[in-house]
Protein backbone atom coordinates (compact mmCIF):
# COMPACT_ATOMS: atom_id res chain seq x y z
CA UNK A 1 0.00 0.00 0.00
CA UNK A 2 1.80 2.93 -0.72
CA UNK A 3 0.37 6.90 -0.33
CA UNK A 4 1.12 10.15 -1.90
CA UNK A 5 1.58 13.29 0.15
CA UNK A 6 1.20 15.87 -2.46
CA UNK A 7 0.50 19.72 -2.56
CA UNK A 8 3.19 20.29 0.10
CA UNK A 9 4.31 23.49 0.00
CA UNK A 10 7.46 23.57 2.00
CA UNK A 11 9.32 20.45 2.38
CA UNK A 12 12.74 20.52 4.52
CA UNK A 13 14.74 17.27 3.94
CA UNK A 14 17.84 18.31 5.44
CA UNK A 15 19.56 16.48 2.30
CA UNK A 16 22.52 17.63 -0.22
CA UNK A 17 19.89 16.10 -2.42
CA UNK A 18 16.34 17.74 -2.22
CA UNK A 19 17.71 20.95 0.41
CA UNK A 20 14.09 22.40 1.36
CA UNK A 21 11.32 22.41 -1.80
CA UNK A 22 8.75 24.12 -2.96
CA UNK A 23 5.39 22.50 -4.29
CA UNK A 24 6.79 19.28 -3.03
CA UNK A 25 5.20 15.65 -3.12
CA UNK A 26 6.55 12.49 -1.53
CA UNK A 27 5.35 8.76 -1.50
CA UNK A 28 5.32 7.09 1.64
CA UNK A 29 5.20 2.10 1.33
CA UNK A 30 5.96 0.07 3.91
CA UNK A 31 7.09 2.64 5.91
CA UNK A 32 9.69 4.02 4.33
CA UNK A 33 9.90 7.46 1.90
CA UNK A 34 9.64 5.87 -1.74
CA UNK A 35 9.95 8.85 -3.77
CA UNK A 36 10.39 12.67 -3.33
CA UNK A 37 9.90 14.95 -6.25
CA UNK A 38 8.07 18.34 -7.44
CA UNK A 39 4.29 17.87 -6.83
CA UNK A 40 3.59 18.29 -11.10
CA UNK A 41 5.78 14.61 -11.51
CA UNK A 42 4.57 12.81 -8.65
CA UNK A 43 3.53 9.29 -9.50
CA UNK A 44 0.44 7.05 -8.82
CA UNK A 45 0.12 5.68 -5.76
CA UNK A 46 -2.77 3.60 -4.12
CA UNK A 47 -3.95 6.81 -1.80
CA UNK A 48 -3.06 10.20 -2.00
CA UNK A 49 -3.34 13.32 0.87
CA UNK A 50 -3.84 16.62 -0.46
CA UNK A 51 -1.58 18.94 2.37
CA UNK A 52 -3.22 21.81 0.93
CA UNK A 53 0.45 23.78 0.81
CA UNK A 54 1.56 23.40 4.36
CA UNK A 55 4.83 22.63 5.48
CA UNK A 56 6.11 19.10 6.13
CA UNK A 57 9.42 18.64 7.91
CA UNK A 58 11.10 15.07 9.18
CA UNK A 59 9.81 13.90 13.14
CA UNK A 60 11.39 15.09 16.22
CA UNK A 61 14.47 13.20 17.69
CA UNK A 62 14.04 13.95 21.05
CA UNK A 63 17.80 12.56 22.50
CA UNK A 64 16.74 13.27 26.36
CA UNK A 65 13.95 12.30 28.37
CA UNK A 66 13.64 10.49 31.54
CA UNK A 67 10.45 9.18 30.24
CA UNK A 68 9.66 6.54 32.53
CA UNK A 69 9.43 8.20 36.15
CA UNK A 70 6.61 8.97 38.33
CA UNK A 71 5.67 12.35 40.38
CA UNK A 72 4.90 15.54 40.53
CA UNK A 73 7.16 18.26 41.85
CA UNK A 74 5.46 21.64 40.46
CA UNK A 75 5.78 22.70 44.11
CA UNK A 76 9.38 22.52 43.91
CA UNK A 77 9.16 24.35 40.37
CA UNK A 78 7.03 27.01 42.01
CA UNK A 79 9.51 27.65 44.71
CA UNK A 80 12.17 28.03 42.22
CA UNK A 81 10.08 30.73 40.23
CA UNK A 82 9.85 32.14 43.42
CA UNK A 83 14.05 32.40 44.20
CA UNK A 84 14.81 29.11 44.99
CA UNK A 85 17.68 27.59 43.34
CA UNK A 86 17.05 23.93 41.61
CA UNK A 87 19.47 21.64 43.21
CA UNK A 88 19.98 18.34 42.60
CA UNK A 89 18.90 16.76 45.43
CA UNK A 90 15.21 16.44 44.14
CA UNK A 91 15.86 13.85 41.73
CA UNK A 92 15.04 11.92 45.18
CA UNK A 93 11.62 12.63 45.15
CA UNK A 94 11.56 11.21 42.24
CA UNK A 95 13.19 8.36 42.80
CA UNK A 96 10.48 7.49 45.94
CA UNK A 97 7.84 7.62 43.44
CA UNK A 98 8.82 5.75 40.69
CA UNK A 99 10.40 3.18 43.34
CA UNK A 100 6.62 2.95 44.94
CA UNK A 101 4.81 2.34 41.18
CA UNK A 102 4.01 -0.62 40.08
CA UNK A 103 5.06 -1.85 36.17
CA UNK A 104 1.63 -1.30 35.30
CA UNK A 105 1.59 2.69 36.44
CA UNK A 106 4.98 3.15 35.23
CA UNK A 107 4.06 1.89 31.48
CA UNK A 108 0.64 3.97 32.11
CA UNK A 109 2.34 7.54 32.71
CA UNK A 110 5.43 6.49 29.58
CA UNK A 111 2.35 6.00 26.75
CA UNK A 112 0.91 9.52 27.88
CA UNK A 113 3.78 11.17 27.62
CA UNK A 114 4.82 8.96 24.47
CA UNK A 115 1.34 9.79 23.15
CA UNK A 116 2.02 13.30 23.91
CA UNK A 117 5.35 13.59 22.53
CA UNK A 118 3.95 11.92 18.90
CA UNK A 119 1.36 14.52 18.98
CA UNK A 120 3.81 17.16 19.38
CA UNK A 121 5.86 15.79 16.41
CA UNK A 122 8.28 13.61 17.97
CA UNK A 123 9.16 10.18 16.15
CA UNK A 124 12.18 9.26 17.94
CA UNK A 125 12.65 9.09 21.84
CA UNK A 126 15.38 8.62 24.17
CA UNK A 127 14.64 7.28 27.69
CA UNK A 128 17.10 7.16 30.54
CA UNK A 129 16.87 5.32 33.61
CA UNK A 130 18.40 7.15 36.82
CA UNK A 131 15.09 7.08 38.81
CA UNK A 132 15.36 3.91 40.28
CA UNK A 133 19.36 3.91 41.63
CA UNK A 134 18.86 -0.16 42.68
CA UNK A 135 19.68 -2.58 40.98
CA UNK A 136 15.50 -3.74 40.34
CA UNK A 137 14.38 -0.27 39.48
CA UNK A 138 16.79 0.27 37.41
CA UNK A 139 16.51 -2.73 35.42
CA UNK A 140 13.06 -2.47 35.31
CA UNK A 141 13.16 1.33 34.25
CA UNK A 142 15.51 0.48 31.32
CA UNK A 143 13.10 -2.77 29.88
CA UNK A 144 9.93 -0.79 30.35
CA UNK A 145 11.95 2.36 28.49
CA UNK A 146 12.93 0.01 26.00
CA UNK A 147 9.18 -0.74 25.12
CA UNK A 148 8.16 3.07 24.56
CA UNK A 149 11.50 4.70 23.33
CA UNK A 150 13.92 3.77 20.38
CA UNK A 151 16.88 4.04 22.62
CA UNK A 152 17.58 3.69 26.39
CA UNK A 153 20.15 5.61 28.31
CA UNK A 154 21.76 3.64 31.63
CA UNK A 155 21.97 6.61 34.58
CA UNK A 156 22.26 4.63 37.48
CA UNK A 157 24.88 7.15 38.13
CA UNK A 158 22.21 10.27 38.41
CA UNK A 159 22.86 10.44 42.30
CA UNK A 160 24.28 8.72 45.22
CA UNK A 161 20.72 7.47 47.25
CA UNK A 162 20.05 8.70 50.72
CA UNK A 163 21.64 6.42 53.20
CA UNK A 164 24.07 4.69 50.81
CA UNK A 165 28.31 5.06 51.03
CA UNK A 166 29.50 6.03 47.72
CA UNK A 167 32.17 3.84 47.63
CA UNK A 168 29.33 1.35 47.71
CA UNK A 169 27.28 2.69 45.37
CA UNK A 170 29.90 3.50 42.56
CA UNK A 171 30.77 -0.54 43.18
CA UNK A 172 26.95 -1.09 42.39
CA UNK A 173 26.67 1.20 39.70
CA UNK A 174 29.60 -0.42 37.78
CA UNK A 175 28.84 -3.90 38.76
CA UNK A 176 25.43 -6.03 39.64
CA UNK A 177 23.60 -3.05 37.77
CA UNK A 178 25.55 -2.30 34.96
CA UNK A 179 25.47 -6.10 34.51
CA UNK A 180 21.38 -6.26 35.28
CA UNK A 181 20.70 -3.05 32.61
CA UNK A 182 23.19 -3.21 30.00
CA UNK A 183 21.24 -5.82 28.02
CA UNK A 184 18.36 -3.20 28.04
CA UNK A 185 20.44 -0.14 27.17
CA UNK A 186 22.51 1.57 24.57
CA UNK A 187 24.17 4.42 26.33
CA UNK A 188 25.25 4.75 29.80
CA UNK A 189 25.43 8.21 31.19
CA UNK A 190 26.53 9.91 34.64
CA UNK A 191 25.23 13.38 36.36
CA UNK A 192 28.95 15.17 36.42
CA UNK A 193 27.73 17.70 38.81
CA UNK A 194 28.51 19.37 42.48
CA UNK A 195 25.70 17.22 44.40
CA UNK A 196 26.34 13.96 42.09
CA UNK A 197 29.36 12.64 40.65
CA UNK A 198 32.69 14.31 40.27
CA UNK A 199 35.11 14.13 37.28
CA UNK A 200 37.28 11.11 38.61
CA UNK A 201 34.12 9.32 39.60
CA UNK A 202 32.29 9.93 36.43
CA UNK A 203 35.13 8.57 34.40
CA UNK A 204 35.09 5.47 36.47
CA UNK A 205 31.31 5.06 35.77
CA UNK A 206 31.56 5.86 32.38
CA UNK A 207 34.39 3.33 31.47
CA UNK A 208 32.64 0.57 33.38
CA UNK A 209 29.97 1.40 30.60
CA UNK A 210 32.43 1.80 27.90
CA UNK A 211 33.61 -1.39 28.27
CA UNK A 212 30.49 -3.44 28.50
CA UNK A 213 29.93 -2.19 25.21
CA UNK A 214 27.75 0.75 25.53
CA UNK A 215 28.55 4.44 24.08
CA UNK A 216 28.92 7.11 26.67
CA UNK A 217 26.99 10.02 27.24
CA UNK A 218 27.27 13.00 30.21
CA UNK A 219 25.11 15.65 32.07
CA UNK A 220 27.84 18.23 32.35
CA UNK A 221 28.22 22.08 32.84
CA UNK A 222 24.31 22.19 34.28
CA UNK A 223 24.77 24.00 37.20
CA UNK A 224 28.64 25.04 37.31
CA UNK A 225 31.57 24.44 35.28
CA UNK A 226 31.89 20.60 36.44
CA UNK A 227 34.69 19.21 34.20
CA UNK A 228 31.73 17.82 32.44
CA UNK A 229 31.74 18.89 29.03
CA UNK A 230 36.39 18.22 29.29
CA UNK A 231 35.52 14.58 30.30
CA UNK A 232 32.67 13.76 27.70
CA UNK A 233 35.16 15.45 25.20
CA UNK A 234 38.48 13.40 26.47
CA UNK A 235 36.17 9.68 26.28
CA UNK A 236 34.50 10.53 22.95
CA UNK A 237 31.06 10.71 24.20
CA UNK A 238 28.62 11.40 21.86
CA UNK A 239 27.03 13.99 23.77
CA UNK A 240 27.17 16.36 26.74
CA UNK A 241 24.29 17.35 27.59
CA UNK A 242 22.88 20.64 29.76
CA UNK A 243 26.33 22.58 28.65
CA UNK A 244 24.83 25.50 30.58
CA UNK A 245 27.98 26.76 32.37
CA UNK A 246 30.71 26.98 29.15
CA UNK A 247 34.23 28.24 29.65
CA UNK A 248 35.65 29.36 26.60
CA UNK A 249 38.01 26.37 26.79
CA UNK A 250 34.91 23.75 26.63
CA UNK A 251 33.69 25.60 23.66
CA UNK A 252 37.00 24.84 22.13
CA UNK A 253 36.94 21.60 23.18
CA UNK A 254 33.65 20.78 21.69
CA UNK A 255 34.23 22.45 18.83
CA UNK A 256 36.99 20.74 18.66
CA UNK A 257 35.36 17.25 18.85
CA UNK A 258 32.54 14.72 17.61
CA UNK A 259 30.77 15.22 21.09
CA UNK A 260 27.61 16.94 20.15
CA UNK A 261 26.67 19.50 22.97
CA UNK A 262 22.68 18.94 23.73
CA UNK A 263 20.99 21.86 24.92
CA UNK A 264 17.80 21.57 27.04
CA UNK A 265 15.99 25.64 26.65
CA UNK A 266 13.03 24.04 28.77
CA UNK A 267 15.22 23.67 30.89
CA UNK A 268 17.09 26.17 31.68
CA UNK A 269 14.22 28.18 31.78
CA UNK A 270 12.26 25.81 34.54
CA UNK A 271 15.43 25.96 36.59
CA UNK A 272 16.51 29.23 36.22
CA UNK A 273 19.66 28.30 34.74
CA UNK A 274 21.28 30.63 31.79
CA UNK A 275 20.24 29.15 29.23
CA UNK A 276 23.20 27.55 27.68
CA UNK A 277 25.02 29.75 25.10
CA UNK A 278 24.30 27.87 21.80
CA UNK A 279 25.21 30.69 19.57
CA UNK A 280 28.52 30.84 21.05
CA UNK A 281 28.49 26.91 20.07
CA UNK A 282 27.44 27.04 16.38
CA UNK A 283 29.85 29.81 15.55
CA UNK A 284 32.79 27.80 17.07
CA UNK A 285 32.00 25.06 14.68
CA UNK A 286 30.09 22.59 17.73
CA UNK A 287 27.33 20.53 16.33
CA UNK A 288 24.40 20.56 18.62
CA UNK A 289 20.94 19.14 19.40
CA UNK A 290 18.03 20.18 21.19
CA UNK A 291 15.95 17.95 23.59
CA UNK A 292 13.60 18.33 25.74
CA UNK A 293 14.75 16.54 28.99
CA UNK A 294 11.02 15.76 29.73
CA UNK A 295 11.04 14.62 33.12
CA UNK A 296 9.04 15.97 36.44
CA UNK A 297 11.92 17.55 38.05
CA UNK A 298 13.38 20.06 35.82
CA UNK A 299 11.92 19.98 32.59
CA UNK A 300 8.30 18.50 32.36
CA UNK A 301 7.62 19.22 29.15
CA UNK A 302 7.39 16.79 25.73
CA UNK A 303 7.22 19.95 23.11
CA UNK A 304 10.57 19.89 21.10
CA UNK A 305 8.57 22.58 19.08
CA UNK A 306 8.77 24.72 22.54
CA UNK A 307 12.49 24.42 22.73
CA UNK A 308 12.87 25.55 18.70
CA UNK A 309 10.90 28.16 19.45
CA UNK A 310 13.27 29.03 23.08
CA UNK A 311 16.33 28.46 21.13
CA UNK A 312 15.73 30.86 18.06
CA UNK A 313 14.22 33.54 19.60
CA UNK A 314 16.30 33.60 22.66
CA UNK A 315 19.52 31.53 22.40
CA UNK A 316 19.83 33.46 18.68
CA UNK A 317 19.94 30.11 16.66
CA UNK A 318 18.85 30.39 13.04
CA UNK A 319 15.48 29.30 12.19
CA UNK A 320 17.58 26.36 9.99
CA UNK A 321 20.05 25.77 13.05
CA UNK A 322 17.46 24.99 15.42
CA UNK A 323 15.10 22.76 13.11
CA UNK A 324 18.30 20.85 12.20
CA UNK A 325 19.59 20.50 16.02
CA UNK A 326 15.97 19.33 16.87
CA UNK A 327 16.39 16.65 14.35
CA UNK A 328 19.60 15.26 12.73
CA UNK A 329 21.69 16.80 15.86
CA UNK A 330 19.43 14.47 18.04
CA UNK A 331 20.05 11.76 15.78
CA UNK A 332 23.71 12.23 16.15
CA UNK A 333 23.57 12.78 19.50
CA UNK A 334 22.05 8.87 19.71
CA UNK A 335 24.40 7.65 16.99
CA UNK A 336 21.54 7.01 15.13
CA UNK A 337 21.89 6.06 11.40
CA UNK A 338 22.05 8.86 8.63
CA UNK A 339 18.34 8.61 7.62
CA UNK A 340 17.09 9.69 11.31
CA UNK A 341 16.28 13.82 11.40
CA UNK A 342 16.17 13.43 7.43
CA UNK A 343 13.75 13.04 4.86
CA UNK A 344 15.24 10.45 2.15
CA UNK A 345 14.76 7.85 0.19
CA UNK A 346 14.48 4.81 1.36
CA UNK A 347 14.36 6.35 5.40
CA UNK A 348 11.68 5.81 7.87
CA UNK A 349 8.74 7.93 6.79
CA UNK A 350 9.05 9.93 10.41
CA UNK A 351 7.24 13.21 9.22
CA UNK A 352 5.63 15.89 11.17
CA UNK A 353 3.21 17.79 8.27
CA UNK A 354 2.05 21.79 9.91
CA UNK A 355 -0.86 23.81 9.86
CA UNK A 356 1.04 26.26 8.23
CA UNK A 357 2.63 26.99 4.96
CA UNK A 358 6.05 26.93 6.47
CA UNK A 359 8.06 25.45 9.00
CA UNK A 360 9.58 29.06 10.40
CA UNK A 361 5.92 29.73 11.95
CA UNK A 362 7.10 27.14 14.36
CA UNK A 363 8.79 30.03 16.04
CA UNK A 364 6.56 33.10 14.31
CA UNK A 365 3.81 32.01 15.98
CA UNK A 366 5.42 30.54 19.39
CA UNK A 367 2.72 28.22 21.49
CA UNK A 368 0.28 27.84 19.06
CA UNK A 369 -0.16 24.26 17.79
CA UNK A 370 0.88 24.19 14.58
CA UNK A 371 0.89 20.07 14.36
CA UNK A 372 -1.14 18.51 12.44
CA UNK A 373 -0.41 14.93 11.36
CA UNK A 374 2.39 12.73 12.35
CA UNK A 375 3.76 9.46 10.62
CA UNK A 376 6.14 7.20 12.37
CA UNK A 377 7.42 4.99 10.35
CA UNK A 378 4.71 5.57 7.57
CA UNK A 379 2.00 5.14 10.53
CA UNK A 380 -0.08 7.75 11.16
CA UNK A 381 0.13 8.26 15.33
O1 LIG B 1 18.62 16.21 33.17
N1 LIG B 1 20.30 17.01 35.76
C1 LIG B 1 20.06 15.92 36.09
N2 LIG B 1 19.04 15.12 35.83
C2 LIG B 1 17.82 15.46 35.22
C3 LIG B 1 16.66 15.72 36.09
C4 LIG B 1 16.88 15.84 37.51
C5 LIG B 1 15.71 16.05 38.42
O2 LIG B 1 14.87 15.12 38.56
O3 LIG B 1 15.67 17.10 39.07
C6 LIG B 1 18.05 16.55 34.19
O4 LIG B 1 17.70 17.72 34.41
Amino acid sequence: MSLLLTNIGELTTHTDEHGTLRDAALVIEDGRIAWIGPADRAPVADAREDLGGRAVLPGWVDSHTHLVSMGDRAEEFVDRMAGRPYQAGGIMRTVEATRAATDDDLRTRALWLRTEAHRGGTTTLEAKTGYGLDVETEQRLARISAEHAETVTYLGAHVVPAGVDRRDYIDLVTGPMLAAVAPHATHIDVFCETGAFDVEESREILLAGRDAGLGVKVHGNQLGESGGVQLAVELGARSVDHCNHLSPKDIDALAGSTTVATILPACDLSTREPLAPARDLVDAGATIAIASNCNPGSSFTTSMAFCVATAVLQQRLTFEEALWAATVGGATALGLDDSTGRIVEGGRADLHALDAPSAKHLAYRPGVPLTLKVWANGVPV
